[in-house]
């Protein structure tokens, strides 16, 4: 495995790989949701990029950018066990140049006012910019991004369609611990009694899904409010010192609201843990 730094080197390697690239975006601090990535990748081109890269565009001026885990040697170490050809470690300077820029990308405000996009309204176009920047330097075949940060998926898959990226966007679906609790860099934070109840977010989701299921069985008309409404409860009472950024029901293709459970409906959630925000979402289907 080789480490790259500068875009150069990048642009060498794609150039010698004759056959598919797979690009799979980071911010480092891998865990197996990041390996499950990576090994998609390796097994379904020929050769296979990481990029790690904290970027400090899409936090917000109170977000944890300083404080982000930065843990290179391991990941390293991780990247190649998982069977990557290349990592692509750029410095700010590299990627972003000293001058600001004069072109940025801006996600509709249809999607960033939404669920993450609420408490982080920077955030989208900070991912937009990062992604796009590196698909143009690895120009890769197909990149690889995980299901656990779903509004980032349907955005980026919207970016690709809309700016005609010539590549494949592969969806991989969240690994979870045992607990259930989906894997993320920021469980770190949790303390063990954080982490002890953290997993009861995902148990509410199922319940939820369960009972959207059972009730549309006997034909009943699901108000999402109401199961919404219900989680939240839970959520408190399961999850002490918890805070809920948003517990939604919305659909998996467009991330729109119905008033009624609808065909492809799926639960969104985020959940401050202690001062840790957890994401998650779930399918539910109809
Ligand atoms: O999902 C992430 O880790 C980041 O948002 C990404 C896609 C690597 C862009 O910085």
């Amino acid at each position: 495995m080789k480490v790259l730094h500068e875009i150069s080197e990048v642009r060498d390697a794609r150039k010698q790989c004759k056959s598919t690239l797979g690009l799979v975006p980071t911010m480092g601090a891998l865990h197996e949701g990041h390996l499950t990535l990576i090994r998609k990748s390796v097994e379904k081109c020929s050769q296979t990029i990481v990029s790690i890269f904290v970027n400090p565009t899409q936090f917000g001026p109170n977000e944890d950018y300083e404080k982000y885990p930065r843990t290179v040697e391991e990941d390293l170490k991780k990247c190649e066990a998982a069977g990557a050809d290349y990592v692509f470690l750029p410095t700010n300077q590299v990627i972003y140049g000293t001058e600001k820029p004069l072109v940025t990308l801006n996600v509709d405000k249809e999607m960033t006012s939404i669920l993450c996009g609420k408490s982080r309204p920077i955030h989208f176009n900070g991912v937009a910019q990062i992604v796009s920047i590196l698909f143009n330097i690895a120009q890769p075949d197909v990149a690889f991004f995980g299901e656990k940060d779903y509004q980032q998926l349907t955005i980026i898959r919207k970016m690709v369609a809309d700016l005609h990226f010539p590549l494949e966007i592969v969806g991989v679906p969240t690994v979870r611990e045992e607990s259930g609790l989906a894997r993320s860099s920021r469980n770190r934070y949790l303390s063990e009694a954080e982490l002890a109840v953290a997993p009861n977010i995902y148990k509410v989701m199922n319940i939820i899904k369960e009972k959207a299921n059972s009730l549309h069985a006997k034909n009943e008309t699901v108000p999402v409010e109401t199961l919404e409404n219900e989680a939240k409860k839970m959520i408190s009472e399961l999850v002490p010192g918890s805070k809920i950024d948003y517990f939604e029901i919305r659909s998996t293709n467009d991330l729109k609201r119905s008033e009624n459970l609808a065909a492809d409906s799926r639960i969104f959630t985020a959940v401050y843990v202690g001062t840790t925000r957890l994401i998650d979402n779930l399918y539910i289907g109809k």
